[in-house]
């Protein structure tokens, strides 16, 4: 079976390592081999192993007949989208490890795929090379999910638990991160959240069967979280996850990304470096964890021909998973309810006017004050910390 990889970057070149690494096993256990027929790519590669593979115009790809699954590794929305769309119209599935295109255009795409008989599948864009996305739409079809909760973005966790073990400040773990070639020159993505709100979105859009806006997901990074933060985590036995989460509500879901102080018996406790982990609650499942690497070439690119060889099996079909080109609108995030670490510059008189009882967690350090408060609500918490004022950080405890 004839494939084409769209964009030879650090995933697409994996995909291609991968099916020629481990061909012979590929072609055993699907009966018959998958060939690498086109890459697309406007750079040159004169001495690629696959240099006569290599085209400029996707429309090459288009017109061959004998290409049936079509690999996407471009990374962003355009031209992504309209190279895809392309592909599936012509009778060509598609598998993606693009979580920004699937986040914005997967409903659009998968209902594509669904007119013209083909398939649309993107198990490398959440958790790299963790299944679990299969996981979701195979596996846990008979559940109804409960709740996701997920450590998504390796280079935050990377950096979270440097800070943790080493005591490091912000900055310096991120020039160390960049140093490493974890964290981009432009870190914004991973550090303030933006990357971890997508991978939720498509991940309650496929448990809740509707689209999620992940603009509609409230989002905080790590870019806040301080040296003293950790110090008062660690005081209280604690640590601090950047945590994308979605729990059921009702019909639909309530979602939100923030840094959570998280205890040891709880299972993202563990789970430290660049590691990734999703924890799933099915309501007859109970609890699970999916870990492992969440990023890196051969991890993607192996969910990618673990993709392609599901989409091998299945050129006959379209194979729905549920997703339906439909707004779903998430509970009111408002209403969400946490107890919170404060730490602030106020009196204690004041601290106890605004929030009543409270628990003190010093480590007496000079101009400031650090407290848990009870359980409240979102809003509750937020009118009460606008009229204390002078307040340091905010962690939602999970
Ligand atoms: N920047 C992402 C991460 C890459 O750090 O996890 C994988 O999506």
């Amino acid at each position: 079976m004839k494939v084409a990889i769209m964009g030879y970057g650090t995933i697409g070149s994996g995909v291609a390592k991968v099916l020629d690494t481990n061909k012979d096993i590929i072609t055993e256990r699907l009966g018959e081999s998958l060939d690498l027929k086109y890459i697309l790519d406007l750079r040159d590669f004169p001495d690629d192993p696959h240099k006569d593979c290599f085209v400029k115009d996707y429309k090459n790809i288009v017109k061959d007949k004998e290409v049936k699954l079509v690999v996407e590794t471009m990374g962003g929305v355009e031209p992504a989208f309209t190279f895809v769309k392309a592909m599936l119209e012509s009778g060509k599935s598609v598998t993606t490890s693009n979580k920004a295109l699937v986040a914005d255009k997967g409903a659009e795409l998968m209902k594509i795929a669904k007119d013209n008989g083909t398939n649309f599948v993107f198990e490398a864009a959440v958790g790299g090379g963790i299944p679990i996305i299969r996981t979701l739409t195979a596996c846990l079809t008979g559940d109804v999910i409960e709740e996701i909760a997920a450590i998504c973005n390796g280079t935050t966790n990377y950096m979270l638990s440097n800070m943790e073990q080493f005591g490091s400040d912000y900055d310096q773990i991120l020039s160390e991160a960049q140093s490493l070639g974890y964290a981009e020159k432009d870190p914004t993505a991973d550090v303030e959240g933006h990357d971890s709100c997508r991978k939720i979105a498509i991940l309650t859009s496929i448990i809740a069967g509707k689209n999620v806006d992940y603009k509609e997901i409230p989002t905080e990074g790590i870019s806040k979280i301080s040296a003293t933060d950790f110090k008062y985590a660690k005081s209280m036995g604690y640590s601090i996850k950047l945590v994308a989460r979605a729990v059921k509500k009702g019909d639909t879901y309530s979602c939100r990304v923030a840094p959570y102080l998280v205890k040891p018996d709880q299972m993202l406790y563990h789970v430290s470096g660049v590691m990734n982990a999703v924890a799933v609650v099915g309501n007859m499942l109970g609890e699970s964890l999916y870990y492992g690497a969440g990023a890196g070439a051969l991890p993607t690119a192996s969910a990618v021909v673990g993709d392609l060889v599901f989409l091998a099996r299945n050129t006959d079909k379209h194979v729905r998973i549920g997703w339906a080109n439909e707004h779903l609108q998430l509970a009111d995030s408002n209403e969400q309810r946490f107890k919170y670490f404060v730490r602030t510059s106020a009196l204690q008189s004041n601290i106890e006017n605004e929030f009543g009882k409270v628990h003190y967690t010093d480590l007496d350090l000079d101009d400031e004050t650090a407290f848990i408060t009870e359980e409240m609500t979102e809003a509750e918490f937020n009118e009460r910390k606008a009229a204390l004022g002078g307040v340091i950080s905010v962690i939602r405890f999970f």
